[in-house]
């Protein structure tokens, strides 16, 4: 994407659950964005299990998620916690998006954590086992502000607006805070 379209960020969402808090904290998060920030959901449910020896009769679902990652100007990880780590379904995408080797779509991509619990804690342990694969995937990853979002049942109405006007305030300052940071890190795509 050019700069004057904004840039592309990719919300990868690691929960597949239809009444998901992630998703629906990420749906209301997109409507602050700025105009030069444009968040696109992007779901992992589809993705085949990774086996190694798929890759010899790339699965579609594969092939798309990796292009749509690859032409993206920053992802943005949306998470849950499960068992104080990451689910299933996240970790089964990051690794699609890892292989094959040398040909990882997340190299040198800008991301940002967000982790979401009903819990107190903000789903702590995911995030940060989560930056640690971050870390070996060579993604320049936001550092400040960290976004531990928690008790996420109650941020928003049944109209997915939210609640508390200074959370809100909070959240786009995260994502202004985003924009600077893929700004300043973003690779352009070869021409
Ligand atoms: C959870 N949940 C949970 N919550 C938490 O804060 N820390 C945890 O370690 C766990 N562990 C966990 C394991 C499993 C298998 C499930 C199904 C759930 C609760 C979790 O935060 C809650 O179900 C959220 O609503 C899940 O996110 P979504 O699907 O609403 O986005």
């Amino acid at each position: 994407m050019t700069m004057t379209d904004g840039l592309d960020i990719v919300a990868v969402i690691g929960s597949l659950r239809r009444e998901s808090l992630t998703r629906k904290l990420v749906t209301a998060l997109a409507t602050l964005a700025p105009p030069s920030l444009r968040i696109e959901l992007l779901g992992v449910g589809d993705l085949d299990l990774y086996d190694e020896d798929l890759e010899a009769a790339l699965p579609e679902p594969w092939r798309a998620f990796r292009e749509r990652i690859r032409r993206a100007d920053g992802v943005l990880f949306a998470t849950p916690e499960y068992n104080r780590s990451i689910p299933g379904v996240l970790k089964n995408a990051i690794d699609v998006g890892s292989r094959p080797y040398g040909e990882s779509v997340w190299a040198g991509k800008p991301a940002a954590v967000l982790s979401v619990s009903p819990g107190a804690l903000g789903a702590f342990g995911a995030n940060h086992h989560l930056r640690q694969c971050l870390v070996f995937l060579d993604m320049p990853t936001l550092q400040q502000p960290e976004a531990y979002v928690g008790h996420a049942n109650e941020l928003l109405d049944p109209g997915g607006n939210f609640v508390d006007g200074a959370k809100r305030e909070w959240l786009r300052q995260f994502l202004r805070a985003f924009e600077g940071w893929v700004s300043r890190q973003r690779i352009p795509l070869p021409t």
